[in-house]
């Protein structure tokens, strides 16, 4: 049994956490923590910190967390460049997994697609696409840049992004990697990748369908986080497949 400090405990995913850890009998929360209250008076002999909060939470779960030696997942989005290097270093001191992505599934589709890019990288053309709900305001999503970014890396070569066709009238070039988004609805968030050769496609996708996803992800990380020497972790580490660069 995992205790677990939920950090941003009254917002939308810390509850949809709560909801999840009521059903496992293999975890359980200790301590809830929101603008209320502070982490400082949260139990010291917790196992792991889950933070769905906002980037000012920082400071206060890094100090927690490395003075009572409880590693954190950190889950909250937003962070600037500084955060992200103070979770490095503070990573020296207490185990830290931090992912923009806490879904299983999109992880595994990231895995998969830098694994497909490097055997695929001649003569097959890479096109993602993703569709989001109608009140999405940015485009592309960070998912699909994520996506493109780890193909782009696992290719022998640099990814052309083309973001937009309607402009220009020429053939796809070969290093090109498309990104196209799609916009309607309630859809919570779909994420295609194509792989297109000569008379074959292979095509990866991902179907969101509620946020609880990125709570059972969150969960699963902390279960894998708890009790590993410091480092930082990401959820690569956590779902256990090699590495596309592998
Ligand atoms: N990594 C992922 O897969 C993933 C998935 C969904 C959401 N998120 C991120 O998680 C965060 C929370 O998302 P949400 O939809 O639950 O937002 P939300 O606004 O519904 O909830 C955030 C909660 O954090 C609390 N909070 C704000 N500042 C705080 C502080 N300094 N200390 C403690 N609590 C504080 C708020 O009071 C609120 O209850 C966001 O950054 C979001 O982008 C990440």
């Amino acid at each position: 049994m995992i205790k677990i400090i939920l950090s941003g405990c009254n917002g939308r995913m810390g509850q949809a956490v709560a909801q999840l850890v009521e059903t496992d009998p293999g975890a359980k929360i200790v301590c809830g923590v929101d603008t209320h209250n502070s982490i400082a008076n949260a139990p010291a002999d917790a196992d792991v910190i889950v933070d769905f909060s906002h980037p000012s939470a920082l400071p206060s779960l890094l100090a927690f967390g490395k003075a009572h030696k409880i590693p954190l997942v950190l889950a909250t989005t937003g962070y600037s460049v500084r955060d992200t290097e103070t979770i490095r270093q503070a990573s020296n001191s207490v185990p830290i997994l931090h992912s923009a992505t806490m879904s299983l599934g999109i992880n595994i589709l990231l895995n998969l697609a830098g694994q497909v890019a490097k055997i695929l990288s001649d003569g097959f053309d890479v096109e993602i696409i993703e569709k989001h709900h109608n009140k999405k305001v940015d485009a592309p999503s960070g998912v699909a840049l994520t996506i493109a970014d780890t193909i782009s890396n696992a290719l022998p070569f640099p990814g052309e992004y083309v973001y937009d066709r309607h402009s220009t009238r020429k053939p796809r070039g070969q290093h090109e990697i498309g990104i196209s988004s799609i916009r309607g609805g309630t859809i919570v968030g779909d994420h295609s990748v194509i792989f297109a050769g000569n008379d074959e496609i292979l095509e990866i996708t991902h179907h969101a369908a509620g946020r609880e996803i990125f709570a059972a992800g969150a969960l699963h990380a902390a279960k894998f986080l708890a009790g590993k020497p410091c480092g930082l972790y990401s959820m690569q580490d956590a779902i256990k497949l090699p590495m596309p660069r592998d």
